[in-house]
């Protein structure tokens, strides 16, 4: 018998949702691992954008009752220095170490913490810390004359972000349509229901810490460097993170901060980052401004592309937004330049959020592409094929698997595209109707992993390894794939992980997790299976070639069965394995292959614009992607859904403002910065190819977490234009960019 198909790709509810439901699932802040009740630590940040901190003034805090400490550069070295750890073990969202000196590089860094008793006391106490300073020149506009401007070489994966091939010049001068133009995204937040916090248990040498991270074992590396403790010495614990986006992924200097504090006081400290202190300690996306030129033959081949990028990074913080990294592999084109500067400002530091570089990025070539084929007098989606590629086009390597056309075909006939008409002639009473669409695309990552599965003698598989399920569904996805190659239902497999100490895996960053555990598990059930074989031949079994079965309390291959009792006596531990897999993808120093791996898609968005006041309403949106095998299609179309919805938010909403004179975020809460509600969200259509990437892993599937966020901004934009004839070069796109020019 083969169960395969009734556990990989099937919907199966999550494993953990009645936890998360009834709220007993334990996040870091809940966590109460002992009798001592945690002190309280609230950060004191610096209110100036640059200069020198030159004293602080306790009077009024020093009398507070349940007032415990102050602490700040002034201790000491709390922290070892943690720039270019020699090491390299871990990935920091700033190059700089908390509390090492009494300079101050944008507003809201961490400058000082108050631990208290009381949470309330704490917050009391911050708020009382009169600190002085003395001022120097900030730059904190965009367009400030004296930044620093640098060329960056590198993107954190290793891919090169300055690429040229051909003569995008010559082929310039030579071309008989072109569309060149500048489009620029504003600064964004990822904005998790939960907001970060720490509390850090020291029990002599040895800290735990119960972090929201989206990286345990990065995590546990990074408070090792920077409290000088072998890694052993830390261990990181999150099973449960409410949503990271990007803002969880690197680590950052609060998790040292706290498990500083609680080292000097000898007691446990709770750290829990305000949903303004979010806004400054642990990223955003930069704003950016992207110039896009385009040339193409009448036949609408492209004959060049230039994607030149600037932003901007914090003078501590090495983030740079690679907008143009999908323009370098998307549309067959010999003559390409992408370039990405970045100007140092005294601004937070950026991070990756939700697709960094191919949202911001696709938004500005989508929606150049949509410039081309209206001058053209081309269908959108015609001209996208017409410069299809079978090869990546920046290694001239084939892919392991692309459908993309039939991506195009499916999307098309789902949404209706037949129904598209000339920009502005689409009338329904009060309403402008337009539909629009752009290509999806995320690389395919995978990174080493390792997992032991364990084998109980009631028939129990468990399965350990140091990921973590940020929401996406990996506790269920795990518990598929093992059930899966022991033939028996994910509810007789538990689950471990969101803990440094098991086995190491990736962060969840890069989509990359469900692709890199399935090459670890994979392995390490065929380890288990020899393991099981050779003990049922030692128990006097013979065996044929046909595979093992978990089946409650036997185990079975063909016509043999064994009573688990049998196969682990009375007494005799579980029966364990491990295996693993060290290889990479996707990022520099990676496997060598001939083949690339990316996940593709169309997206295709439907707007409805008020013609009296210009509001834009999305009825419906249609992804349709190719993401390898689907492992769960209940929990990857949750994923769709949430990557189909932040473009919706990026498109119509999103934006954090900067006060260009006091480096201060304008609208740091959730009351004003806007995201989409359940009534800016109407129907969502998802449709997954589904077809295997046996390349890629021993599951096939590719990640599938960002992929929906990709091109989703620039369908919504290119719909807005086919409605009003309007072209809105800037996100969000908002009812005043319409209002003077609609079609009356
Ligand atoms: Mo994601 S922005 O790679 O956490």
């Amino acid at each position: 018998m083969n169960l395969e198909s009734k556990v990989i790709g099937k919907p199966v509810s999550r494993v953990d949702g009645r936890l998360k439901t009834t709220g007993t699932a334990q996040y870091s802040a809940d966590q109460r691992p002992s009798e001592d009740r945690p002190m309280h630590a609230v950060l004191v940040k610096s209110g100036i954008p640059s200069g020198r901190i030159t004293g602080f003034d306790l009077s009024a805090v020093q009398g507070m009752d349940g007032f415990v400490r102050f602490l700040s550069h002034l201790d000491g070295a709390l922290i070892r220095s943690i720039k270019n750890p020699a090491d390299g073990s871990f990935a920091a969202g700033e190059e700089y170490t908390p509390f090492e000196s009494d300079r101050v590089d944008f507003v809201g860094q961490h400058i000082g913490l108050v631990v208290a008793r009381a949470l309330e006391t704490a917050e009391a106490a911050a708020k009382a810390v009169v600190v002085k300073y003395e001022a120097s020149t900030a730059r904190i506009a965009f367009d400030s004359p004296d930044a620093e401007v640098r060329q960056p070489i590198l993107y954190n994966t290793g891919e090169e972000l300055q690429v040229s091939r051909g003569d995008v010049d010559a082929a310039l001068a030579k071309a008989t349509h072109t569309v060149q133009a500048t489009y620029t995204t504003p600064i964004e937040h990822h904005n998790p229901i939960e907001p970060s916090a720490t509390l850090a248990v020291w029990d002599g040498d040895h800290v735990t810490v119960y972090d929201a991270t989206q990286g345990s074992v990065n995590d546990k590396n990074y408070v090792a460097f920077g409290m000088s403790l072998d890694p052993e010495n830390v261990r990181v614990l999150n099973p449960f993170i409410g949503g990271g986006f990007g803002c969880k992924g690197f680590t950052w200097p609060h998790s040292l901060i706290a498990a500083a504090a609680a080292r000097v006081l000898d007691a446990p400290v709770l750290l829990v980052l305000s949903r303004k202190d979010m806004y400054t300690s642990c990223g955003h996306r930069p704003y950016t401004e992207q110039e896009v030129t385009l040339a193409a033959d009448t036949d609408g081949v492209l004959t060049a592309t230039r994607h030149l990028t600037d932003s901007y990074r914090s003078p501590v913080g090495d983030h740079v937004e690679p907008c143009g990294l999908t323009t370098a592999m998307l549309y067959r084109c010999d003559n390409l330049e992408v370039a990405h500067n970045v100007r140092v400002l005294n601004r937070p530091s950026g991070t990756p959020l939700r697709s960094p570089g191919e949202a911001p990025g696709t938004f500005a070539l989508e929606s150049a592409m949509d410039e081309l084929a209206e001058k053209l007098g081309m269908d959108p989606v015609e001209l996208r094929r017409r410069n299809h590629t079978d090869i990546d086009q920046r290694n001239g390597r084939k892919w392991s698997s692309k459908h993309l056309l039939d991506c195009y075909d499916r999307g098309a006939e789902r949404i209706g595209w037949a129904r598209r008409r000339a920009p502005g002639t689409w009338r329904e009473g009060k309403d402008l109707v337009g539909l629009g669409m752009a290509t999806a695309c995320y690389p395919g990552y995978r990174t080493p992993t390792q997992t032991r599965l364990t084998l109980d003698r009631d028939g129990t598989l468990h399965v350990a390894v140091a990921v973590q399920d940020i929401g996406t569904g990996l506790y269920t996805v795990l518990a598929q794939m093992v059930a899966d190659r022991f033939r028996t239902s994910p509810d007789t497999v538990r689950v471990l992980i969101g803990d440094s100490d098991l086995p190491p895996g990736p962060l969840a960053g890069g989509s990359m997790t469900t692709a890199s555990v399935a090459a670890a598990v994979d392995d390490a059930c065929r380890v288990l299976s020899e393991t099981l074989r050779a003990r049922l031949v030692k128990i006097g079994k013979t065996l044929g070639n046909e595979p093992l079965v978990v089946d409650g309390g036997a185990l079975r291959t063909g016509a043999l069965s064994v009573p688990m009792t049998e196969l682990i006596p009375t007494g005799s531990p579980a029966i364990a394995a491990e295996g693993g897999t060290n290889d990479i993808y996707g990022f520099a120093g990676g496997v060598e292959t001939d083949k690339s791996f990316y996940s593709f898609g169309a997206i295709f968005a439907e707007v409805r614009i008020d013609r009296d006041y210009g509001i834009i309403r999305v009825p419906k949106m249609t992804g349709v992607f190719d993401v390898g095998r689907v492992i769960n299609a209940k929990t990857a179309r949750s994923q769709m859904l949430g990557g189909m919805t932040f473009g919706i938010g990026m498109a119509l909403m999103e934006e954090t403002f900067i006060d260009d004179k006091t480096g201060r975020f304008v609208n740091p809460s959730l009351g004003e910065y806007y995201v989409p509600v359940n009534a800016d969200v109407h129907e969502l259509d998802v449709e997954m190819l589904d077809i295997p990437d046996y390349d890629f892993n021993p599951f096939g599937a590719r990640g599938l977490g960002e992929i929906s966020n990709v091109g989703a901004s620039a369908a919504i934009a290119n719909a807005v234009y086919n409605a009003t004839g309007i072209r809105v070069r800037h996100l969000p796109i908002r009812l005043d960019d319409l209002l003077e020019g609609l079609p009356r």
